[in-house]
């Protein structure tokens, strides 16, 4: 009797399947698959790369992202309460998954700014003609790293402070508003507005001269590189952080469904959608590339700043201004990152901020705001120090690689090993879905995630420790 603690008053939930789909996709669709799928794609085989992808997206993405599922709509708690009604002590992992959220949202905010005032640069091609300089000297005055805070200097205020503030005035007003009113409101405008913003940018990029060139860097597949196990963990890598699992995300969504809501169908639609996406991320980027390498007269395989914060804010703006009606395309690329930045920020928020309303009885305002408030010191406290960037950097290494990994280990382990409660989630799947998952999800989430995921998180730490 324990177990079936009544709520105290009635749950949050989100309107119907279609905000819960939106809002999902906007958690998974991020910059990751914007700024890191395309390059992480190039680097582990190209063309290649997509069958320890897919491997990875239907045996450990899919998979686990029911169990979150599955634990969460079950258990109806943001990822510390829901855990912990699977099992006390379980509430810990809840809590790891919390701290890995707050983390992740701290830079994840400061990204998102960047792309803020970069998507009103664009409009007048501010950065001038010396790219790689107006973001390490001008704009984040990393040229003066040892000096005094260079947060205090001028550009400061405006490029980073300004758009910073904005972003987390934004995320608490959505926060505050709740599930329905706020977070799937926000969702239901994003994510078409992305994919219209995103697909003409794509179609735009398909135009340019030397895409040819791009999409033959990015698909030609080396097939030498599936006997590399790096590969693969680079697969299973990109498919966690991408589909947003084993962070508590989905565990917290999930528990705002209808009670008899279907769960796998939608799973797979998110799943789908959010693949799709990147692979489409990966055309749209690779073109413009083609396009940057053709104008300059190398090949792609001789450039660098194919990924991450460098290919956003430094090659991005370079090929920005060397496009005729660039401004527009820039603004397009920079606004596509705001919306798929921000919906993926409110997300790693609510983690944290459901888990405290539902420990410490704050009302849902009363969590958005101090939460929000605390998150967003720290991520302008980031900047106090003159390695910003570094800091982000390393940060982003232990939170996603060490963290999520370490996460999904425990969380298959406890559910198919200690607890041995697998099969009482496969029913709880199948009693409200329309699709039932077989035996197969058992043996994911029992033997191929725990060996997949270990040899993942040992190889992981052996490389950073060594
Ligand atoms: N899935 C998001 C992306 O691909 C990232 C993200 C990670 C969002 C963790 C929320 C939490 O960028």
């Amino acid at each position: 009797a324990q177990r079936t603690t009544a709520e105290p008053e009635k749950r949050e939930e989100f309107s119907g399947q279609l905000g819960f789909i939106l809002s999902a996709i906007g958690s998974a669709v991020g910059l990751g698959n914007i700024w890191r799928f395309p390059g992480v794609a190039y680097e582990n085989g190209g063309g290649a790369f997509m069958v320890p992808y897919l491997i990875a997206l239907l045996t450990a993405g899919i998979p686990i992202l029911f169990l979150d599922y599955a634990i969460g709509h079950r258990f109806r708690g943001s990822a510390p309460l829901a855990l912990r009604r699977v099992k006390r002590w379980l509430e810990h992992l809840g809590w790891f998954q919390v701290a890995i959220c707050f983390v992740i949202a701290v830079y994840y905010a400061v990204i998102i700014a960047w792309a803020l005032s970069y998507f009103v640069y664009s409009f007048g091609l501010q950065w001038g003609d010396d790219t790689a300089g107006f973001f390490t000297g001008t704009y984040l005055q990393l040229a003066d790293v040892g000096g005094a805070d260079p947060w205090f200097t001028l550009d400061f205020v405006p490029a980073v402070l300004i758009p910073l503030v904005l972003v987390w005035v934004a995320t608490i007003i959505v926060l505050a508003a709740g599930v329905a009113k706020g977070l799937e409101k926000v969702n239901f405008v994003f994510m078409p507005l992305l994919l219209l913003a995103f697909g003409t940018l794509v179609v735009r990029a398909l135009f340019l001269p030397g895409a040819a060139d791009g999409l033959n860097a990015l698909f030609t597949p080396d097939w030498g590189a599936m006997t590399d196990p790096n590969v693969w963990i680079a697969a299973y890598s990109q498919i966690f952080f991408s589909l947003s699992i084993a962070f508590g995300i989905m565990i917290t969504y999930a528990s705002y469904r209808k009670r008899r809501a279907n769960l796998t169908s939608p799973g797979f639609v998110v799943a789908f959608a959010n693949s799709g996406f990147e692979v489409f991320a990966g055309i749209g980027v690779f073109a413009a590339l083609g396009f940057l390498a053709n104008q300059q007269g190398v090949a792609i395989a001789e450039m660098d700043g194919l990924s991450g914060p460098i290919l956003a804010f430094v090659t991005f703006p370079a090929l920005v201004s060397q496009m005729p009606a660039g401004g527009l395309f820039g603004a397009l690329f920079f606004g596509s990152l705001v919306m798929a930045g921000y919906t993926s920020l409110l997300s790693i928020l609510q983690v944290v901020s459901a888990s405290f309303q539902e420990k410490f009885g704050w009302t849902r305002a009363q969590a958005a705001i101090r939460i929000g408030l605390v998150a967003a010191v720290f991520s302008v406290l980031a900047f106090s120090t003159t390695t910003g960037l570094i800091a982000l950097d390393t940060v982003d290494q232990w939170a996603n690689n060490i963290g999520i990994v370490t996460s999904a280990v425990v969380t298959t382990v406890v559910i198919g090993w200690v607890l041995r409660r697998t099969e009482e989630m496969r029913f709880h799947l199948n009693a409200v879905s329309t699709i039932k998952v077989g035996r197969w999800w058992s043996f994911c989430i029992i033997v191929l995630g725990p060996v997949v995921l270990t040899y993942m998180l040992v190889s992981r730490i052996v490389s950073l420790v060594v």
